[in-house]
């Protein structure tokens, strides 16, 4: 079983090549699926199907071709699907503000929703081992990343405030109805993420175990588009993903010899050299510009021949998982795997059995396992991309 997310900025490709790929793969005998995580879909377009879906099943898995399957996540059926009564509650508090229903049920999907949804979707293929190869189409790079945050915050969520505010909810519920028109939620809300809790157990597990789930990053030879990418690789490592390819799309070719376009060929040749250097040890597969755009099969056809050639995109390119811990002589050792940083933008807190690392606008809770979380942070150094925390003794916290 292989889940590969393919992301980057928007327009890059992505989509295009996520949907070459599951065409590959089908072609290669692996029963295939390409899930759409953006909310603007546009799959169904790059496989240029336009059959129309009557009965409410189809819409879910759209089969394009033997051993291949496609998806567009649709958040409102998945909530229907599985969490229901949580939307109710949402949606009845929204309509108590004066909203009408129709209003309320769009504002209903709040962030992170498409995400969930997806997850919950991904962890029931994998538990029912329903395909060989899950490949997502994922939305522009800041969304990938609140999609592999989403494990790691609601297993916090859970550990640090659910079973408080349930309880709450039970001691204080009824008084609080008494005295205000907001609904306290009742034991069946509760009920429900936690159901919805144990939907999404474990595929924290898949989507860092590097023998499962691999990210690769698609990029433009430009230069806010390689920044971009950059960041892109440091916050997924953030999350303990492993990024095994780095994918340079939309590559002027040789025979574009107009003078228009000499500019612009050497630009991308020099953005192309800093991906090299900067990307080196990850495999860097180059696309060119084709002359039209590829849409249907045999255009799809086309891409995947010229990125892949003879590799088979299954395989995985990068073995290591970007979390490592060592025992050293004296004490034992976390390292992460965290390029494009310096040591201003990181800062570190041990809370118990979890240190959280956090940089800019994301932060990681990294569990720590329990040999780790009674003993004491006694340095952290960041040497090239490998930030080194070292534990020792024990803990005061
Ligand atoms: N190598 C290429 N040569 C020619 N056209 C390409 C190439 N790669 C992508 N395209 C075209 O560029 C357009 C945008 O590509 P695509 O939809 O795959 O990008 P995306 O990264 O998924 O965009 P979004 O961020 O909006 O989801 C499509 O029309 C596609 O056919
Ligand atoms: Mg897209």
């Amino acid at each position: 079983m292989r889940i590969i997310l393919y992301t980057g900025k928007g327009g890059v490709g992505k989509t295009t090549i996520a949907a070459a790929t599951g065409i590959r793969l089908a072609a290669l005998g692996y029963k295939t699926i390409v899930i759409s995580l953006d909310v603007a879909h546009s799959l169904r377009d790059a496989f240029d199907n336009h059959e129309k879906l009557v009965h409410q099943h189809e819409k879910k898995q759209i089969r394009i071709k033997d051993n291949l399957w496609i998806q567009e996540i649709n958040v409102q059926e998945a909530i229907i699907e599985y969490w229901d009564d949580v939307y109710s509650y949402i949606r009845s508090l929204l309509n108590r503000s004066g909203l009408d229903n129709l209003v309320a049920e769009e504002i209903a999907v709040f962030p992170g929703m498409e995400e969930v949804c997806a997850l919950l979707y991904i962890n029931q293929y994998v538990r029912e081992n329903s395909y060989d190869v899950i490949i997502l189409d994922c939305a522009p790079t800041g969304e990938s990343l609140r999609f592999v945050s989403i494990p790691t915050t609601l297993e916090w969520y859970m550990n640090h405030i659910f079973k408080l505010e349930r309880n709450l909810a039970k001691l204080a519920g009824p008084v609080i109805e008494r005295v205000s028109s907001v609904p306290i939620p009742k034991d069946n809300y509760f009920q429900n993420i936690q159901d919805l809790f144990d939907k999404l157990e474990g595929i924290d597990d898949v989507l860092t175990d590097p023998k499962i789930t691999t990210v690769r990053l698609v990029t433009n030879p430009e230069k806010i588009v390689i920044k971009e990418t950059q960041r892109a690789f440091m916050y997924f490592c953030l999350y303990g993903l492993c990024i095994d390819a780095v994918i340079i799309n939309r590559v002027f070719p040789d025979e574009v010899d107009a003078a228009y376009f000499q500019a612009w060929k050497q630009t991308q040749q020099h953005y192309i050299k800093e991906a090299l250097n900067y990307f080196s040890d990850v495999p860097i597969w180059k696309v060119n510009l084709f002359a039209e755009e590829i849409v249907g099969e045999q255009g799809l056809h086309r891409l995947a021949d010229a990125l892949y050639a003879e590799i088979n995109p299954a395989d995985r390119f990068s073995g290591e998982s970007p979390y490592q811990f060592r025992k050293t002589a004296d004490a034992y050792q976390l390292s992460m795997r965290l390029p494009f940083l310096s040591k201003e933008e990181i800062e570190l807190t041990k809370h118990g059995d979890e240190l959280i690392v956090t940089v800019g606008n994301f932060k990681q809770h990294v569990a720590l396992p329990r040999s780790l979380s009674n003993k004491k942070t006694t340095g952290a150094k960041l040497t090239g991309d490998q930030l080194v925390i070292k534990f020792q003794g024990e803990s005061s916290t």
